[in-house]
């Protein structure tokens, strides 16, 4: 992956640093990002539009990896940013992210959130449902201005890895469906709404997808659903948001496509079906954000217990585990590792790489092939961890969450650094009838 490589004593080298090194400076376990990895697949986005298509918009989904230093590192790429909560806006802000450049999901935002975003000028309100675009028109009035919103619609596209399935799906949290209705009355109401301005519409397919059939057929959707709104309106949506989902290389046998070959193909969907219809081309966005960072981390582990049971398996204890990345538990998320520190040494020994956490099911590879002289103080790299790993951490267990540091060019430098265990009480209050007393 990226700039990973091997260095003449049988190391890890990831942005040409020894992560032999990088463990001994900031401990493990350590989230270690590689921040050419992450600049090179922003810029294949833009470059790509910049040979597809003429207005678009390509905004970094936050809920993928989101730290102070990775808005900041957004902004210099000149993208946008997709958050989806309070505390996203605020790491935005905290990074001084340009907020016109801000869409805001959710299909649930609170009053105290949206109030929030109409103070940090956030760029796009992404409406959920009826009673979100109620309660924006409503607030946005109180303060004055006028929002900026996106209707999110479901177009009965749903994409998982291999296949899309088409289906009514109107049995999803997010968004209005188009089937039966009520994404043409949301229209409607969003036009009317005083203190909101519609500007287009938004729909997400799903996520961690290798085939494009699926965004063709949504994006058809979505131009016929704007041709209807036209129709029974006048209004013409300006933008068109077709979400994130392009799938990342986990394990070997994963074939994800270059982000060139989906914008190529909503380009050509998006001209086809705006000429069909006789739509003007609205400006194009797309919110990436597996694909921007998964491949661009590597977790490094501290190896500890080896137990071998004879003839059922072994098990090789690492320092982290399910509380910083929960995928293998949640969805039977795959991954590759090797023993960083040793990748001269043949790879011949099967092992299940488990946790620390108190979870039978804190396993995080099974039957993994690792160097045949593995031993207890070894480093174990985990690969593609850069997506939904930091950003799902739990504190299960009180283990304090990781650091996190970008490499690149022979230095390393800390983005987040390691929890303590104060971080972790800080928030803990003792009602004076806890105390205990003094003798
Ligand atoms: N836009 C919207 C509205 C989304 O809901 C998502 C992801 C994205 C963009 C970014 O999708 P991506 O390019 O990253 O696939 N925790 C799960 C993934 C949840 C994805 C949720 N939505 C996992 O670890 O696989």
């Amino acid at each position: 992956y990226g700039t990973a490589s091997r260095n003449g004593q049988g190391h890890l080298t990831i942005g040409g640093v020894d992560v032999v090194d990088l463990a001994r400076e900031f401990g493990t376990p350590l989230y270690v990002m590689d921040e050419e990895l992450i600049r090179q697949n922003c810029r294949a986005y833009v470059a790509a539009f910049r040979d597809h298509y003429p207005d678009f918009d390509v905004a970094y989904a936050s809920k993928a990896f989101l730290c102070t230093a990775m808005a900041a590192l957004v902004a210099q790429e000149g993208l946008s940013l997709d958050v989806v909560s309070g505390g996203e806006i605020a790491t935005a802000l905290q990074a001084g992210f340009p907020m016109d450049r801000t869409y805001f999901h959710g299909n649930n935002k609170t009053a105290e959130e949206i109030r929030l975003a109409l103070e940090a000028g956030v760029g796009r309100f992404v409406v959920d449902s009826l009673h979100e675009l109620e309660l924006l028109n409503r607030l946005a009035g109180e303060r004055g201005t006028t929002a900026r919103a996106l209707l999110r619609v479901t177009p009965g596209v749903e994409a998982h890895t291999h296949e899309y399935i088409s289906t009514g799906q109107l049995d999803s949290k997010f968004g209005i469906p188009i089937e039966g209705g009520q994404a043409l009355d949301a229209a409607r109401a969003a036009l009317q709404a005083d203190h909101v301005e519609l500007l287009g519409f938004h729909c997400h397919i799903g996520s961690q997808i290798f085939d494009l059939t699926g965004y063709r057929v949504a994006a058809d959707r979505m131009l016929a659903f704007a041709a209807a709104v036209r129709e029974e309106t006048g209004f013409t949506p300006s933008e068109l948001s077709l979400g994130g989902g392009l799938g990342v290389r986990y394990v070997e046998g994963d074939r994800p496509l270059p982000p060139a070959d989906l914008v190529a193909c909503l380009a050509e969907a998006v001209r086809s079906g705006a000429a069909e219809r006789a739509l003007p081309l609205p400006k194009l966005i797309v919110e990436p954000g597996r694909s921007i960072v998964a491949e661009a981390g590597t977790t490094l582990y501290t190896v500890g217990t080896i137990k071998e049971i004879p003839g059922v398996r072994t098990y090789l204890s690492v320092d982290g585990g399910m509380g910083d990345n929960i995928r293998p538990a949640l969805y039977h998320a795959r991954y590759e590792c090797a023993v960083a520190n040793k990748l001269d040494s043949e790879r011949t020994r099967i092992v299940t790489v488990v946790g620390r956490y108190c979870e039978s099911g804190d396993v995080l590879l099974t039957d993994a092939a690792v160097a045949a002289d593995v031993a207890p103080g070894d480093l174990l790299a985990v690969f593609a961890t850069g997506a939904y790993n930091y950003s799902m951490a739990s504190r299960y267990n009180r283990f304090p969450t990781p650091a996190v540091v970008f490499v690149r060019d022979g230095r390393a430098d800390l983005v987040v650094r390691r929890e303590t265990f104060a971080d972790m009480a800080a928030c803990d209050v003792l009602p004076p009838r806890f105390r205990p007393r003094a003798e």
